[in-house]
């Protein structure tokens, strides 16, 4: 995704020179106070090859828990721990079950704009964007959205999500989920260089522009306007999505995850219930291993150097890492026996690593137990399938994984993969609110990455210090460089020359208001981002001046 910043001396680039100055002196701050940070972390010790135990055995595991991760420069751990969506699974199932059908029943398009989002690569790929642009239609109060796909299975665009989720849209607006519903959350500012855009009365349209009328949309692959986390672009950037709550983006993420794999367990509860029982599941801590070996892929994959180049070694330092982890931290392990759930596109990778369990500590190593494709044929989108079902089966395959991961404790991803950070990783981050609560001896959830010789995991349990590579537990061999993972969470990001949110809703019934060049007054929820900080230019330059202050007294 090539992103360009503009250089030019144009009147849009010099207040964003004004912006960016003030950022810079607010990242300045933020460095000065991740490095006090860290100096204290270094304090821990962690040099050479040790295993860290997350808690020592000594002490009661929560206690540690709760001082080590008040000492994280997060700022959700002051927050209320927000509770799950919902308080009835089932309930909450059969009511997206039922007005589904009724939305879907429907031929005449009822809403004002009806938006297609056709999804290209893979799954993690699709979900991804599908994320943005989820987000996209909640910032412009667009209730619904219809997931579909090239017709790789055969059939129609809609094919293979039905067979995942069962026919019909998604809800962006769920009713159902009352003041927990993301649709009317509040945003402080839009997105930089998002326009104003409302939905104007039809019969008020000339008829001329009535003619010219557009009424449904088609989003492909990319939405524009979003794209994931880029190197020292980011950094910068990083404080102003922080003060903006990243838009919601995180809150409007997990309700649709959690509404995608609701349907999908509805749709597949039979198979889901036959892998619950044969791996005992529940009564484990799972730990949700993700291997992208390639098998055998070239291509993007090749590219972007995703495989693990001696998958023997790696295999065996991974299990004798994870095999020391438990013993180092059993008292977490001790209710709830550790169980290792493998999701790979390298199916025979499963029975090799079981052996090397079996010799060293015996964790269990499970599986969904899929038929995986013989050994140098990938699970991927680019493979050709002689038939439609055996398409279709593995696009399901793929996705029990990812449903199962999101049932983990805790997330381990093996090698770079857009797969662990769909769906997952925003699982496992709403789960780990709750870290700092756990009293009963549990595992806490946690997102980890091992590096690319398999003997050190860094882990991390809010989306903040994900962003910021700023792990809040490791373990192994801290000689051994991180996995330098590439963040493919995508954001509104104003850093794309071609914005092109105008164009997209053009001729449809969203426009600029007439009176959008005005500072708005009232409805802090459509105000731009130029707008909000015209506005709290003050109070910012204030807050920062006393933050040096406090600095300084430090
Ligand atoms: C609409 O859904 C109902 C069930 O709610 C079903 O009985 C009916 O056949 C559907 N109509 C169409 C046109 O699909
Ligand atoms: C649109 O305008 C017409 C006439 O001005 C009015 O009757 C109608 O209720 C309006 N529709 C909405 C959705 O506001
Ligand atoms: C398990 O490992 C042993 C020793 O490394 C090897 O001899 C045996 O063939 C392996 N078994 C399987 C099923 O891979
Ligand atoms: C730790 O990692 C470093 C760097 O990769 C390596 O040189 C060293 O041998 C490792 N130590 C152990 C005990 O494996
Ligand atoms: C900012 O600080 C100045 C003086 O330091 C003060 O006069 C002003 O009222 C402050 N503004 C706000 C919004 O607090």
């Amino acid at each position: 995704m090539p992103l360009r910043i503009d250089k030019k001396g144009t009147e849009e680039s010099s207040q964003n020179e004004k912006a960016k100055s003030r950022l810079v002196l607010r990242v300045c701050l933020v460095i000065l106070f991740l490095a006090i940070l860290h100096i204290g972390s270094e304090q821990t010790g962690l040099k050479g090859f040790r295993g860290n135990a997350l808690f020592p055995a000594s002490t009661s595991s929560a206690l540690v828990w709760k001082s080590s991760s008040s000492s994280s420069s997060s700022s959700s751990q002051q927050k209320e721990v927000i509770l799950d969506l919902v308080d009835d699974e089932q309930e909450y199932i059969k009511w997206l079950v039922e007005e589904r059908e009724k939305v879907s029943n429907v031929t005449e398009i009822k809403t004002p704009i009806k938006v297609l989002y056709r999804a290209m690569a893979g799954l993690g790929h699709q979900l991804l964007r599908l994320s943005s642009a989820y987000h996209l239609l909640t910032i412009y109060q667009i209730p619904l959205i219809w997931p579909t796909a090239n017709p790789v299975c055969g059939g129609t665009i809609f094919t293979i999500y039905e067979h995942l989720i069962g026919k019909g849209p998604l809800f962006v607006d769920l009713p159902y989920l009352k003041e927990k519903n993301s649709y009317h959350m509040e945003i402080i500012a839009l997105p930089l260089r998002f326009p104003k855009l409302e939905f104007v009365n039809e019969t008020e349209l000339s008829e001329e522009e009535r003619q010219e009328l557009v009424r449904g949309i088609n989003l492909n692959n990319e939405i524009p306007g979003y794209s994931h986390a880029v190197g020292d672009v980011w950094d910068m950037d990083l404080p102003r999505f922080q003060e903006m709550d990243f838009y919601n983006k995180f809150q409007t993420d997990y309700q649709m995850y959690h509404q995608l794999m609701l349907l999908f367990e509805h749709k597949h509860r039979t198979k889901i219930n036959e892998i619950h029982e044969k791996t005992r599941f529940s009564s484990h801590t799972v730990f949700a291993l993700h291997i992208r070996t390639g098998n055998g892929e070239t291509g993007d994959f090749e590219k972007k150097s995703r495989g693990i180049k001696n998958l023997e070694q790696w295999t065996e330092t991974v299990i004798e890492l994870l095999c020391d982890y438990r013993e180092r931290n059993s008292p977490l392990f001790d209710k709830k026996p550790l169980m290792i759930f493998v999701g790979t596109d390298t199916g025979s990778i499963v029975p090799k690593l079981q052996n090397i369990s079996s010799t060293l500590c015996q964790i269990p190593i499970v599986s969904a137990d899929q038929a995986y494709p013989e050994e140098g044929k990938s699970v991927s989108f680019l493979q050709k399938y002689d038939n439609d079902e055996k398409c279709l089966q593995g696009w399901e395959n793929m996705f029990m994984d990812m449903y199962f991961f999101t049932k983990a404790n805790t997330v381990v991803t093996g090698s770079y993969s857009s797969f662990t950070q769909a769906a997952p990783m925003s699982f496992v981050m709403h789960r780990a609110k709750k870290n700092g609560m756990l009293n009963d001896n549990s595992h806490p959830h946690l997102f980890c990455e091992l590096n690319r010789y398999g003997n050190r995991m860094d882990c991390f349990q809010d989306f903040e210090n994900w962003l910021r590579r700023n792990a809040v537990k490791y373990f192994g061999n801290m000689s051994s460089p991180e996995q330098r993972i590439r963040q493919e969470l995508p954001f509104p990001n104003w850093r794309i020359k071609s914005i092109s949110i105008n164009k997209l809703f053009a001729k449809t019934l969203l426009r600029e208001p007439a009176d959008s060049k005005k500072p708005s007054s009232s409805s802090t929820n459509r105000m731009t981002f130029q707008e909000w900080m015209a506005l709290n230019e003050i109070a910012t330059t204030n807050n920062t001046k006393n933050n040096m202050k406090k600095k300084k007294n430090a």
